[in-house]
């Protein structure tokens, strides 16, 4: 068995936190171990679900740190006893500093609801209604210090038919749950690999992302 463990921060509902918890369920070479969850909100419905699974967690204030650099050296401190070798932002809502980013160097992932370079940033299904899209969907990037700017790992996308908000919402959220665990596998297995800037699946080159039809 690998000791391959992941760190999950999350802000709020945490399904997608449950997707990766539910990959226990089925006990395969996908099954994913969790070390800490982490969240900047002590009232997260995903901390319920951490300890409804026997996952440690743990949550500090935001405002109860005068920087953003304070805050995240906090975290950083706390993570220090926990062993994972990749830290999940899974519905994550804050904007991590330099030296964050720097101390866990391409072990920090994150997933975002918008087929990226395509909108970054927040209120994306929004977006997608506002400009008629017709594709929507879900990213898992490697983070770097811009906003959503990170490698592209992967995504999936569908077309969208109907421009309601909860709509697209759910259709986000059902791939997210897929593409996220599956993203996290794989690199558990080491068939994802980005070494100097370059990024492989299962031995091939990936530029702009792959795409997991699903
Ligand atoms: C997801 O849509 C994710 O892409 C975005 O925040 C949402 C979190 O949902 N970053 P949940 O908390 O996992 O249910």
């Amino acid at each position: 068995m690998s000791s391959f463990k992941i760190a999950v921060f999350v802000s709020g509902n945490g399904s997608n936190l449950q997707s990766l918890i539910d990959t226990k369920k089925i006990s395969n070479e996908h099954s994913l171990d969790i070390a800490v969850v982490f969240s900047n909100n002590k009232d997260a419905l995903a901390l319920k679900r951490a300890e409804k699974n026997n996952i440690p967690f743990f949550t500090l204030d935001p405002n109860e740190f005068n920087s953003r650099e304070d805050f995240d050296e906090a975290i950083i401190d706390k993570l220090k006893i926990f062993d994972f070798n990749l830290l999940v932002l899974a519905g994550y809502m804050r904007i991590l500093s330099e030296k964050f980013i720097e101390e866990y160097e391409n072990k920090i992932i994150n997933l975002h609801p918008s087929l990226l370079p395509k909108y970054p940033g927040l209120n994306t299904h929004e977006k997608i209604i506002k400009n008629k899209e017709i594709y929507h969907g879900a990213t898992v990037h490697f983070v770097d210090s811009g906003l959503d700017t990170g490698q592209i790992i992967g995504f999936s996308k569908f077309e969208v038919k109907n421009y309601d908000l909860e709509l697209l919402e759910q259709k986000v959220h059902e791939l997210e749950h897929k593409l996220l665990p599956l993203i996290c596998s794989l690199i558990k297995n080491g068939e994802i690999k980005f070494i100097d800037r370059s990024l492989t699946i299962s031995g091939q080159n990936y530029i702009n992302g792959k795409e997991f039809i699903f």
